[in-house]
């Protein structure tokens, strides 16, 4: 890993959930505490790319501050690592679009999460009224998303696996870009969150997500040990009765609990089963309550200490700012002269 910076980015869409938590974001805190001293380490506020699907201004304005208290509170040191809102460096929408000039429409064409956010089926062909209610941003946030990473020269990104189609894009016009325009950019490597997908805790068909409209299926990062509670009590197990086992395949729900409680502790689900064997549903549920509460207390505590001092989250805004476009300005400038301006 020496070196080279390490970069990841994620959506202001509020608060998190233990889906992105576990997903994104502890793996950012994981691999920013593990990472070799002079490697430059960026997490972006994707506030660009929130506009894509449509939101109300004072939504965006409110998110924003969410997103990045949510960040700090999480265990994202603002000593050791950058952390600042893409609008603030104007880099990356300069190289989107000169990335954009080299993005097969027919490339992008293949990307599936766009589709899930147009509410398109994934392999249907586009017809005339799909294309009237599309709108240009959400099709080439991809291309975006391969600016985000290429313009801080970024070796590693640490992503969720719905994100490593667009990461082998990046790669893809890196590689394009090189070939045609000359050496610029690093080929960035994926680095996978070794957390799984989440699941609602109201149907293990479905991941965990801000946007279900059952709020008890998602648990919040600032969640009071009593919504913690609640939420347990309500959350979906099975119809097998006694000992608690680890079947991912016939108790998914189960195994979504387990995966819970041992992501939190950095434990793989059949580690933490052995450490902790439970006799049935009701003690796995107080069991994976009292680990929520235990890591998510702190968190918080410190999310409500940071949003009540907007003077300082403004001051970590301006810094990481300040630092992310130092970082980008002499890459634009490469990239610009490569295209020949
Ligand atoms: P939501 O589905 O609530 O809208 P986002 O799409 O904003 O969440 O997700 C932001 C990031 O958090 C994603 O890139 C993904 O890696 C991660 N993430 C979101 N939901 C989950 C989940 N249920 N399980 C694991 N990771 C998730
Ligand atoms: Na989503």
């Amino acid at each position: 890993l020496p070196g080279k910076a390490i970069f990841s980015g994620i959506q202001p869409t509020g608060v998190f959930h233990l889906g992105n938590f576990l997903g994104a974001i502890k793996s950012w805190v994981d691999l920013s505490r593990s990472a070799p001293e002079n490697s430059p380490i960026l997490f972006m506020i994707a506030d660009l790319h929130a506009i894509t699907v449509a939101r109300s201004p004072e939504k965006l304005r409110k998110q924003r501050w969410e997103a990045l208290a949510s960040i700090i509170a999480s265990g994202i040191d603002p000593k050791r690592c950058t952390v600042y809102f893409q609008s603030d460096v104007p880099a990356h929408a300069q190289l989107h679009w000169i990335l954009s000039s080299i993005s097969s429409m027919g490339y992008l064409n293949r990307m599936v999460q766009w589709k899930s956010k147009a509410n398109l089926d994934e392999s249907a062909s586009l017809t005339n009224s799909d294309l009237t209610n599309l709108n240009l941003a959400l099709f080439s946030y991809p291309t975006l998303q391969a600016a985000d990473v290429l313009i801080h020269q970024a070796g590693y990104v640490p992503v969720g696996e719905d994100q490593s189609q667009h990461l082998e894009l990046t790669r893809h016009l890196a590689q394009a870009f090189n070939f045609r325009f000359g050496e610029t950019f690093t080929i960035p490597a994926t680095v996978l969150s070794p957390h799984k997908k989440i699941l609602s805790l109201r149907d293990s068909t479905k991941k965990m997500s801000k946007s279900d409209p059952d709020q008890t299926s998602c648990v919040y990062v600032t969640d009071t040990a009593e919504e913690i509670k609640t939420k347990l009590k309500r959350a979906l197990t099975d119809s097998v009765q006694g000992e608690i086992t680890w079947d991912p395949e016939q108790r998914p729900a189960v195994a979504n609990l387990l995966s819970i409680a041992a992501g939190l502790q950095d434990m793989e689900a059949p580690d933490f089963l052995a450490k902790h064997p439970m006799k049935n549903h009701k003690e796995l549920k107080d069991t994976v309550a009292d680990c929520l509460i235990e890591s998510l207390s702190p968190i918080r505590e410190e999310y409500n200490r940071l949003v009540s001092d907007q003077a300082y989250l403004e001051s970590l805004a301006n810094h990481g700012r300040d630092i992310a476009h130092e970082r980008t300005s002499g890459t634009l400038e490469k990239a610009y002269r490569a295209v020949g301006y």
